[in-house]
């Protein structure tokens, strides 16, 4: 199943007359991590949740190489920006995931905690864990049944140092084992680090949209600029 390139094709989406997002067009064959940038109410998380298909809209507008967003919709999923768990234990939660998927592989949701180190929590009630922790077993949840699209809602935000570095890695591995990424990221340093690709958002629309690389030696507009300097 080959989900490149991802054709975005007229997008707008308004809410009670609002718009959040303007006429997006978006074509990326970028296989490596690709960042969505832009400030607060942009519609970074708005975009994200077309894609992963929470928001509908008319079929005919994104297309994952030949696919819909329902053809791909068993091979994807999302770690939303504030992530919800079932009050139960980091075990029960990610077992609950492994079964809805119909996983029968025996230890497989083990090996899944083992994968991300969270083996100290495995048997704690996720109401009790840490910030820090929650976006972990989120990672774990969405890694089940190895999807093919992973969308990661600022993954790393408000995690100190050590937890960060872990987490890029974890995105990082996955994305050498081809799975896209798509997140979105306010760090500046953390989209020259792991990021290949970048869209940059501004009020609903796609002001720039090319490789980190160049993104990083170009000139830009001020409100860029901005962003880089105090991201
Ligand atoms: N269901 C909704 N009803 C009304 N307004 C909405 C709705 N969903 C999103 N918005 C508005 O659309 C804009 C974009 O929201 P979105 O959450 O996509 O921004 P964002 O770029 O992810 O911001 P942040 O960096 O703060 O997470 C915001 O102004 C938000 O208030
Ligand atoms: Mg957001």
């Amino acid at each position: 199943m080959n989900i490149l390139p991802l054709k975005i094709h007229n997008l707008s989406y308004s809410v009670n007359g609002n718009n959040i997002l303007n006429n997006i067009n978006i074509l990326s064959d970028e296989k490596k991590i690709t960042i969505i940038a832009g400030n607060n109410g942009s519609g970074k998380s708005t975009l994200l949740k077309i894609l992963h298909g929470l928001i509908e809209i008319p079929d005919n507008i994104i297309k994952w190489g030949d696919y819909s967003i329902k053809n791909v919709k068993d091979n994807q999923t999302m770690v939303f920006q504030t992530p919800i768990l079932l009050n139960r234990t980091t075990y029960e939660n990610l077992n609950y995931v492994a079964n809805k998927k119909n996983i029968t592989e025996k230890n497989y949701v083990q090996k899944i905690i083992e994968k991300l180190n969270i083996k100290d929590i495995a048997n704690v009630n996720t109401r009790y864990i840490s910030g820090g922790e929650r976006q972990k077993v989120s990672i774990a949840m969405a890694i089940i049944g190895d999807p093919k699209i992973i969308f990661l809602d600022e993954p790393t935000s408000q995690l100190d140092p050590v937890y960060k570095n872990e987490i890029e890695n974890i995105i990082k591995n996955l994305s050498d084992l081809n799975v896209k990424i798509f997140m979105t990221s306010h760090d500046v340093s953390q989209i020259n680090r792991i990021g290949k690709e970048i869209i940059f958002l501004d009020n609903g629309n796609v002001i720039y949209q090319n490789s980190v690389t160049k993104f990083f030696n170009e000139k830009h507009c001020s409100l860029i600029n901005n962003y880089m300097n105090y991201g």
